[in-house]
Parts: C-alpha cells; structure tokens; sequence
C-alpha cells in the first residue's frame, strides 16, 4: 500500500496519480483491482448513493457508514475520506475529534476538506495531531450555494490568482495533496508546477500530477447526466437496466427458475414423504 510520502514521489518522478472514488464493499474491492492509487469516500456518494441534489446533507454517520465498507473491500488501498459540510468549520477542537472519528472508526488514512486559505488553520492543527490532510480546491460542492451553482472556477485572473494563493495556503499548512476540481487548464498546469505536494485534477485538465473521478460517473451507473469533464468508460445503466427487466420477465413468464437453478430431493425420499 502506498503512503502520503509515495504521492511525493510519485510526482518528483511525474508518474501519474490515480483516485477514484468508492461507496461501498464491492467497488472498493473493484477499485482495488483496477489498482488506483487511492481510493476517495467522497462525501459526492450523498449525490450519487444516496439520491440528495447536493452533498450539503451528508453527515458524520453517512461517512462512517460507508468509510467503514470501503476499507472491508480495500484493505490493501490508501484511503481517503472526505469530511463532510460543517464538520471542520466550527472550531479547531470539534476539527479534530470529528477528523478523529472518520480515521478511527472507518480505517481511512486520510481525510480531505474544502477550502484554502480559510481552512488553513484547521490543516495545520489536523497535520500537527497526525492526520494526513488533502485539500480541496476550485469547485467546492459544499459551498455550491455561495458559489451559485456547480460552474468552472478560476476563470479571470484575479480568482485564478487568489486559488494559487489558497493552493500554496495550504501547501504552507501541511496539506500532502490537493485536489483541484473545474478550474482552466492553464491555471491547473500553473498551480501543479508552483507546488511540491501532488496536485490531483477533477476537470482540471492533463497537467496536473493525478486525476480523480467519480466511480458511478466512470461507470454510467445511476447517474443520468453527468459533468464535461467526465469520460464514461461504459453504460452500466443500459446493462442493469436490461439485466433486471430480463429477470421480470423470465418469472413472469415462468422460465426462471429452470431445473439448473433448482434442488432436488431424491426419488426415494419423495416416496416416503407421500408416504
Ligand atoms: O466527493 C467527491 O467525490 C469529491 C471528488 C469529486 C474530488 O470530492
Ligand atoms: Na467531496
């Protein structure tokens, strides 16, 4: 399993940084398979997993629920988890028993928050008591209501030029990653060269040291629509959906189940019941 000072490596060496986001035991293991480099519990999975239109509403519980089934099926996978809305903004203390518990009680060996300059404090205080940090940077869904919707950051020079103060903010804390979510490309390219942490993009363009997706994006599963920035690499559901109609209509029509899915008692046996 790789370590927070591998990912420094790892973009000393420009070998590129591979997150993926999981929810659940079997994607973990999925994800697991596929290799990533790490694995993010995204506080996204209240979008995607739990059906709210923003991650506004996850909780402490939420995360844990799912932190905890993601390290059953990735054991051998640096995990990360997101701390959820409000979880870090109240105070350093309540910052650290609440990073504390999604470490603790799930297993994952980091966790990330949304913020720069801002949050700056609380990543020097988590860093201080042992707790991995990645930051997240541009697009921050838990302030979607502030920032007016879910639209690309960093577009004129003057917010471009306040996000490479907030990326090196929190390089300064002690953050050893920061995610970059819907900025320009140059400005991604710009902020990945000025930092030595690894700066891993989410519609940030190629430049940036590692990418970070969505797993039910990647997957087409569940989502209808999803962001310009996401490749899907399949139709899952276009797959579950004719999976799951072909079994309603093979019990209607009686053709499930067959003998092969079937058991058998013994002739004799069958005799003697009747008797
Ligand atoms: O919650 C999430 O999935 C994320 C990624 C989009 C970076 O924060
Ligand atoms: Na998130």
């Amino acid at each position: 399993m790789k370590q927070t000072t591998d990912f420094l490596k790892m973009k000393e060496n420009e070998e590129k940084i591979v997150m993926l986001t999981a929810y659940d035991f079997p994607a973990a293991k999925q994800a697991e398979y596929a290799n990533v480099d790490m694995i993010l519990v995204g506080d996204s999975l209240g979008m995607v997993v739990l059906g709210y239109d923003s991650t506004v509403p996850v909780t402490m519980e939420d995360m844990i629920h799912h932190g905890k089934a993601v390290k059953r099926g990735a054991s051998n996978t640096f995990i990360v988890i997101d701390m959820p809305f409000m979880s870090y903004h109240l105070s350093t203390k309540d910052t650290l028993l609440n990073s504390a518990r999604l470490i603790q009680e799930t297993g994952a060996h980091a966790v990330k928050l949304e913020g720069g300059d801002e949050v700056a404090e609380q990543i020097r205080a988590l860093t201080k008591a042992g707790i991995p940090v990645v930051a997240h940077l541009g697009l921050t869904p838990q302030s979607v209501g502030v920032l007016g919707g879910y639209k690309v950051q960093g577009k004129n020079a003057e917010a471009a030029r306040k996000l490479i103060e907030d990326a090196r903010e929190c390089e300064k804390a002690g953050a050893f990653a920061i995610v970059l979510e819907c900025v320009p490309k140059q400005l991604a390219k710009q902020i990945t060269e000025e930092l030595t942490i690894p700066v891993i993009g989410i519609g940030a363009g190629k430049d940036t040291d590692g990418q970070v997706l969505v797993y039910h994006d990647v997957l087409g599963y569940g989502v209808e629509r999803v962001p310009k920035f996401v490749k899907q690499y399949e139709n899952l559901n276009s797959i579950i959906g004719d999976s799951l109609a072909a079994y309603s209509a093979e019990v209607k029509n009686g053709s499930f189940p067959d003998d092969s899915h079937s058991f058998k008692m013994k002739e004799e046996e069958l005799l003697s019941l009747y008797g």
